[in-house]
Protein backbone atom coordinates (compact mmCIF):
# COMPACT_ATOMS: atom_id res chain seq x y z
CA UNK A 1 0.00 0.00 0.00
CA UNK A 2 1.48 3.34 -0.91
CA UNK A 3 1.61 5.86 1.80
CA UNK A 4 -0.44 8.44 -0.17
CA UNK A 5 -3.28 6.53 -1.02
CA UNK A 6 -4.98 7.10 2.48
CA UNK A 7 -4.15 11.22 2.44
CA UNK A 8 -6.29 13.00 -0.78
CA UNK A 9 -4.91 11.65 -3.68
CA UNK A 10 -7.43 8.33 -3.25
CA UNK A 11 -10.91 9.12 -4.75
CA UNK A 12 -14.84 8.49 -3.10
CA UNK A 13 -14.62 7.36 0.11
CA UNK A 14 -10.48 7.55 1.15
CA UNK A 15 -10.50 10.82 -0.16
CA UNK A 16 -12.70 12.07 3.08
CA UNK A 17 -9.89 10.66 5.42
CA UNK A 18 -7.93 14.04 6.76
CA UNK A 19 -6.15 12.28 8.89
CA UNK A 20 -4.73 9.01 7.89
CA UNK A 21 -4.43 6.48 10.84
CA UNK A 22 -0.58 7.09 11.42
CA UNK A 23 -1.29 10.43 11.88
CA UNK A 24 -4.13 9.71 14.27
CA UNK A 25 -1.95 7.22 16.35
CA UNK A 26 1.66 9.13 16.52
CA UNK A 27 -0.48 12.41 17.48
CA UNK A 28 -1.93 10.99 20.27
CA UNK A 29 0.78 9.02 21.36
CA UNK A 30 2.93 11.71 21.37
CA UNK A 31 0.34 13.87 23.35
CA UNK A 32 0.19 11.41 26.34
CA UNK A 33 4.60 11.29 25.88
CA UNK A 34 4.56 15.03 25.81
CA UNK A 35 2.36 15.51 29.10
CA UNK A 36 4.12 12.95 30.56
CA UNK A 37 7.34 14.64 29.93
CA UNK A 38 6.57 17.62 30.90
CA UNK A 39 4.82 17.03 34.03
CA UNK A 40 7.78 15.17 35.28
CA UNK A 41 10.48 17.85 33.99
CA UNK A 42 9.16 20.35 36.31
CA UNK A 43 9.38 17.66 39.21
CA UNK A 44 13.32 17.66 37.98
CA UNK A 45 13.05 21.31 37.86
CA UNK A 46 12.04 21.39 41.38
CA UNK A 47 15.01 19.85 42.36
CA UNK A 48 17.73 22.43 41.15
CA UNK A 49 15.72 25.82 39.88
CA UNK A 50 17.08 27.79 36.96
CA UNK A 51 14.83 30.26 37.92
CA UNK A 52 12.94 31.85 41.39
CA UNK A 53 10.25 29.56 41.22
CA UNK A 54 9.11 26.50 41.59
CA UNK A 55 6.34 24.37 39.47
CA UNK A 56 3.26 23.76 42.44
CA UNK A 57 3.46 20.41 43.29
CA UNK A 58 -0.02 19.08 42.07
CA UNK A 59 0.85 19.87 38.54
CA UNK A 60 3.92 17.36 38.57
CA UNK A 61 4.89 14.04 38.29
CA UNK A 62 6.80 11.45 39.76
CA UNK A 63 6.65 12.79 43.30
CA UNK A 64 10.33 13.22 44.07
CA UNK A 65 13.64 13.86 42.04
CA UNK A 66 14.21 10.22 41.45
CA UNK A 67 10.58 9.46 40.75
CA UNK A 68 10.26 12.09 38.15
CA UNK A 69 13.56 10.91 36.63
CA UNK A 70 12.40 7.53 36.11
CA UNK A 71 9.00 9.05 34.30
CA UNK A 72 11.28 11.46 32.34
CA UNK A 73 13.24 8.26 31.02
CA UNK A 74 10.51 6.15 30.37
CA UNK A 75 8.63 8.48 28.42
CA UNK A 76 11.54 9.89 26.45
CA UNK A 77 11.80 6.80 24.49
CA UNK A 78 8.23 6.90 23.73
CA UNK A 79 8.35 10.11 22.46
CA UNK A 80 11.83 9.75 20.66
CA UNK A 81 10.64 6.29 18.75
CA UNK A 82 7.01 7.95 17.67
CA UNK A 83 8.20 10.99 16.58
CA UNK A 84 10.91 9.11 14.28
CA UNK A 85 7.97 7.47 13.07
CA UNK A 86 5.68 10.72 12.69
CA UNK A 87 8.30 12.71 10.88
CA UNK A 88 9.96 9.76 8.59
CA UNK A 89 6.12 9.02 7.33
CA UNK A 90 5.48 13.15 7.20
CA UNK A 91 8.44 13.51 4.74
CA UNK A 92 7.82 9.95 2.51
CA UNK A 93 4.34 10.31 2.46
CA UNK A 94 4.92 13.66 1.08
CA UNK A 95 2.29 14.74 3.87
CA UNK A 96 4.38 17.60 5.11
CA UNK A 97 5.34 18.77 1.18
CA UNK A 98 1.12 19.00 1.13
CA UNK A 99 -0.26 20.33 4.68
CA UNK A 100 2.63 21.91 5.90
CA UNK A 101 4.35 23.86 2.65
CA UNK A 102 4.40 26.79 1.48
CA UNK A 103 3.78 28.82 4.26
CA UNK A 104 4.71 32.56 3.70
CA UNK A 105 4.92 35.70 5.54
CA UNK A 106 2.56 37.16 3.67
CA UNK A 107 -0.17 34.62 4.49
CA UNK A 108 0.64 34.27 7.56
CA UNK A 109 -0.69 38.26 8.49
CA UNK A 110 -3.31 37.59 6.28
CA UNK A 111 -4.49 34.31 8.42
CA UNK A 112 -3.91 36.31 11.57
CA UNK A 113 -6.37 39.45 10.45
CA UNK A 114 -8.55 36.98 8.99
CA UNK A 115 -8.99 35.35 12.76
CA UNK A 116 -8.93 38.45 14.87
CA UNK A 117 -11.95 39.46 12.20
CA UNK A 118 -13.58 36.57 12.73
CA UNK A 119 -13.50 35.54 9.28
CA UNK A 120 -11.28 32.67 8.94
CA UNK A 121 -12.75 30.07 7.80
CA UNK A 122 -12.87 26.30 9.16
CA UNK A 123 -15.15 24.68 6.61
CA UNK A 124 -12.03 22.86 4.68
CA UNK A 125 -10.47 20.60 7.45
CA UNK A 126 -8.33 18.77 4.89
CA UNK A 127 -6.24 22.71 4.49
CA UNK A 128 -4.62 23.99 7.16
CA UNK A 129 -4.50 27.54 7.38
CA UNK A 130 -1.04 29.43 7.18
CA UNK A 131 -1.00 30.20 11.00
CA UNK A 132 -1.53 26.47 11.64
CA UNK A 133 1.03 25.57 9.90
CA UNK A 134 3.65 27.88 11.13
CA UNK A 135 2.16 26.60 14.65
CA UNK A 136 2.41 22.97 13.42
CA UNK A 137 5.79 23.45 11.71
CA UNK A 138 7.29 25.06 14.81
CA UNK A 139 5.99 22.66 17.33
CA UNK A 140 8.13 19.81 15.19
CA UNK A 141 11.49 21.83 15.23
CA UNK A 142 10.86 22.47 19.03
CA UNK A 143 10.05 18.82 19.43
CA UNK A 144 13.80 18.36 17.69
CA UNK A 145 15.19 20.89 19.76
CA UNK A 146 13.76 19.61 23.48
CA UNK A 147 14.96 16.39 22.38
CA UNK A 148 17.98 17.09 21.40
CA UNK A 149 19.25 19.66 24.46
CA UNK A 150 17.48 16.15 26.38
CA UNK A 151 20.04 13.95 25.18
CA UNK A 152 22.98 16.68 25.92
CA UNK A 153 22.07 17.31 29.17
CA UNK A 154 21.60 13.29 30.05
CA UNK A 155 24.78 11.86 28.17
CA UNK A 156 27.39 15.18 28.60
CA UNK A 157 30.44 13.05 28.61
CA UNK A 158 29.45 10.52 25.55
CA UNK A 159 27.54 12.99 23.95
CA UNK A 160 30.08 16.19 24.58
CA UNK A 161 29.93 17.14 20.69
CA UNK A 162 26.20 17.79 20.37
CA UNK A 163 26.86 19.42 24.29
CA UNK A 164 29.13 21.89 22.71
CA UNK A 165 26.58 22.39 19.92
CA UNK A 166 23.95 23.91 22.45
CA UNK A 167 27.02 25.94 24.28
CA UNK A 168 28.02 23.15 27.02
CA UNK A 169 25.44 22.21 29.65
CA UNK A 170 24.44 24.49 31.56
CA UNK A 171 23.72 26.28 28.13
CA UNK A 172 22.00 22.77 27.43
CA UNK A 173 19.94 23.22 30.13
CA UNK A 174 18.33 26.24 29.31
CA UNK A 175 17.88 25.43 25.67
CA UNK A 176 15.79 22.59 27.31
CA UNK A 177 13.69 24.69 29.31
CA UNK A 178 12.88 27.23 26.46
CA UNK A 179 11.56 24.70 24.34
CA UNK A 180 9.56 23.36 26.78
CA UNK A 181 7.84 26.53 27.47
CA UNK A 182 7.14 27.07 23.93
CA UNK A 183 5.63 23.36 23.50
CA UNK A 184 3.83 23.90 26.29
CA UNK A 185 2.71 28.01 24.75
CA UNK A 186 1.50 25.81 21.70
CA UNK A 187 -0.53 23.04 24.04
CA UNK A 188 -2.27 26.05 25.76
CA UNK A 189 -3.16 27.80 22.51
CA UNK A 190 -3.39 24.05 20.15
CA UNK A 191 -6.06 22.30 23.17
CA UNK A 192 -8.02 25.88 23.57
CA UNK A 193 -8.51 25.80 19.55
CA UNK A 194 -9.40 22.71 19.15
CA UNK A 195 -12.01 22.72 21.64
CA UNK A 196 -13.61 25.95 19.68
CA UNK A 197 -13.58 24.12 16.58
CA UNK A 198 -14.92 20.10 18.38
CA UNK A 199 -15.37 19.09 14.62
CA UNK A 200 -10.91 19.75 14.07
CA UNK A 201 -10.62 16.76 17.37
CA UNK A 202 -13.15 14.62 16.05
CA UNK A 203 -11.47 14.58 12.88
CA UNK A 204 -8.56 13.54 14.80
CA UNK A 205 -9.70 11.05 16.59
CA UNK A 206 -11.99 9.46 13.49
CA UNK A 207 -9.96 10.70 10.87
CA UNK A 208 -13.06 12.15 8.64
C1 LIG B 1 -3.40 16.83 24.46
C2 LIG B 1 -4.15 17.57 23.80
C3 LIG B 1 -4.15 17.77 22.29
C4 LIG B 1 -5.28 17.95 21.57
C5 LIG B 1 -6.71 18.01 22.09
C6 LIG B 1 -4.89 18.10 20.18
C7 LIG B 1 -5.74 18.29 19.11
C8 LIG B 1 -5.41 18.34 17.77
C9 LIG B 1 -6.32 18.41 16.65
C10 LIG B 1 -7.82 18.48 16.80
C11 LIG B 1 -5.59 18.46 15.51
C12 LIG B 1 -6.15 18.54 14.09
C13 LIG B 1 -6.25 19.99 13.69
C14 LIG B 1 -7.07 20.14 12.43
O1 LIG B 1 -7.38 19.15 11.77
O2 LIG B 1 -7.40 21.28 12.12
C15 LIG B 1 -4.21 18.38 15.87
C16 LIG B 1 -3.13 18.36 14.98
C17 LIG B 1 -1.80 18.46 15.35
N1 LIG B 1 -1.33 18.50 16.65
FE1 LIG B 1 -2.42 18.26 18.35
N2 LIG B 1 -3.53 18.01 20.09
C18 LIG B 1 -3.02 17.80 21.37
C19 LIG B 1 -1.68 17.66 21.68
C20 LIG B 1 -0.62 17.92 20.83
C21 LIG B 1 0.78 17.97 21.22
C22 LIG B 1 1.32 17.71 22.65
C23 LIG B 1 1.48 18.27 20.10
C24 LIG B 1 2.97 18.49 19.95
C25 LIG B 1 3.72 18.95 20.92
C26 LIG B 1 0.54 18.39 18.99
C27 LIG B 1 0.90 18.68 17.68
C28 LIG B 1 0.04 18.63 16.60
C29 LIG B 1 0.48 18.69 15.21
C30 LIG B 1 1.93 18.84 14.72
C31 LIG B 1 -0.67 18.56 14.42
C32 LIG B 1 -0.73 18.48 12.90
C33 LIG B 1 -0.57 17.00 12.55
C34 LIG B 1 -0.52 16.74 11.06
O3 LIG B 1 -1.41 17.18 10.35
O4 LIG B 1 0.42 16.03 10.62
N3 LIG B 1 -0.72 18.17 19.47
N4 LIG B 1 -4.11 18.31 17.26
Amino acid sequence: MSLTTVDESAPAAASRIIHPVWVRITHWVNAIAMIVMIMSGWQIYNASPLFPFLFPRDITLGGWLAGALLWHFAAMWLLMINGIVYVTLGILSGRFRRKLFPVTPRAVFADVKAALTFKLSHDDLSVYNAVQKLLYLGVILAGFVVVLSGLAIWKPVQLQTLTAVFGGYDAARYVHFFAMAAIVGFLVVHVALALLVPKSLRSMITGR
